[in-house]
């Protein structure tokens, strides 16, 4: 018998609709070439589900998803929320979720595909070969340290790691590192928050376990200007909730575009699988976002969730294969392209490569 997965769907607001849908096209495309078949279960998040139950999380969803082998998501967030207060806000709901599903681990690959080498603001020798994996955590640190609170005149958040939070993090990075070339940097503010001195004193002491593993430490700021400096020195870097957010953005830029880069939210169950770009509603509704952050983060969850490697990597060929075609979205679509596509072509022309 054929395998069969139950996915969560999570469009969200914003583009999140139009890429989700390219995402679908794809996995349909391989899952049936493949011999398994994903059963889809739409939830709401973010704004669409404060418009639709008032609140940006329904409970629905959170009981929802933990039956699911997998979540796939797009994006939340938009204007139309923005004045509502920090906790009915659509980003709410997202770190609710994270939080709801336990995924502490975020996993962001940042690549550069040759084909789009030009499509960096950096030097072609800067970037060519960058191959970074950024790991984040994800559901701890000032996130989601408390007390937390906005007065009349001041306002305050509180970073806060405890021991498990930064042990199993590490782990992860670890057993990464022994997949790729066993190296990892672990990126903290030492110099100046104890909580990052506390950072890597446990991070040294994982190391231990992984004598093979080359183990550095660097500034944040520091790690900000060697990744547009000098990108190419990095392997893993391993970091906390809100530096994690800042790097993986600047590091989305050696790649050419933030629409390109998937990740990975995983823990100890059930994983959350999301572009690391936001919902750019000032392009949304107009078919022109870049779906291929989204399709390469189907491809994670099909490698690290279900199991279907041969599955993933026939959609990571075919995106490379479309980009090699030299068809691009707006975004990347000043750079040797052949023929700009719409986010529904792109999702056509991957699916399609996807499938042969
Ligand atoms: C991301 C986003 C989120 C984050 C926002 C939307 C809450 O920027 O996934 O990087 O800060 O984690
Ligand atoms: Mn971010």
């Amino acid at each position: 018998m054929s395998n069969r997965y139950k996915i969560g769907i999570i469009r969200g607001d914003g583009i999140g609709p139009e890429i989700i849908e390219e995402a679908i096209k794809v996995l349909d495309a391989v899952s049936v070439n493949e011999g398994f078949t994903l059963k889809y279960e739409e939830m709401l998040l973010g704004g669409v589900a404060i418009d639709e139950t008032g609140v940006p999380l329904p409970d629905e969803t959170i009981k929802g998803v933990k039956k699911c082998d997998a979540v796939l998501f797009g994006a939340i967030g938009g204007p139309k929320w923005d004045n509502l207060a920090r906790h009915l806000r659509p980003e709410s709901g997202l770190l609710g979720i994270r939080k709801a599903m336990g995924t502490f681990a975020n996993l962001r690959p940042a690549i550069v595909y040759d084909e789009l080498i030009n499509a960096s603001s950096l030097k072609p020798e800067i970037i060519k070969g960058v191959d970074i994996m950024v790991v984040r955590e994800l559901t701890g640190g000032i996130y989601f340290g408390e007390p937390r609170e906005l007065q009349k005149d001041q306002a305050f958040n509180t970073m806060i790691y405890t021991r498990e939070e930064v042990e199993r993090i590490a782990v992860v990075a670890f057993d990464i590192a022994m997949q790729r070339d066993k190296r990892i940097c672990s990126v903290d503010k030492a110099n100046v928050l104890e909580v990052s001195q506390f950072w890597r004193e446990t991070v040294e002491e994982i190391s231990k376990g992984y004598p093979e593993v080359e183990l550095s430490h660097m500034y944040v700021d520091n790690a900000a200007m060697q990744l547009i400096r000098e990108p190419k020195q990095f392997d893993v870097i391993l970091t906390g909730n809100i530096f994690g957010d800042i790097l993986s953005d600047a590091a989305s830029m050696l790649s050419g575009s933030i629409g390109l880069l998937p990740s990975a939210s995983t823990g100890n169950s059930v994983g959350l699988y999301e572009p690391i770009h936001g919902s750019a509603p000032d392009i949304a509704g107009q078919g022109i976002a870049n779906p291929l952050a989204t399709i390469s983060s189907a491809s994670m969850m099909l490698r690290y969730a279900l199991g279907e490697e041969k599955a993933a990597n026939r959609i990571d060929d075919a995106i490379r294969k479309a980009l090699k075609q030299g068809y691009r979205t707006g975004d990347i679509g000043d750079f040797d392209a052949v023929e700009i596509v719409s986010c529904a072509q792109m999702g056509d022309i991957v699916a399609k490569y996807a499938s042969k």
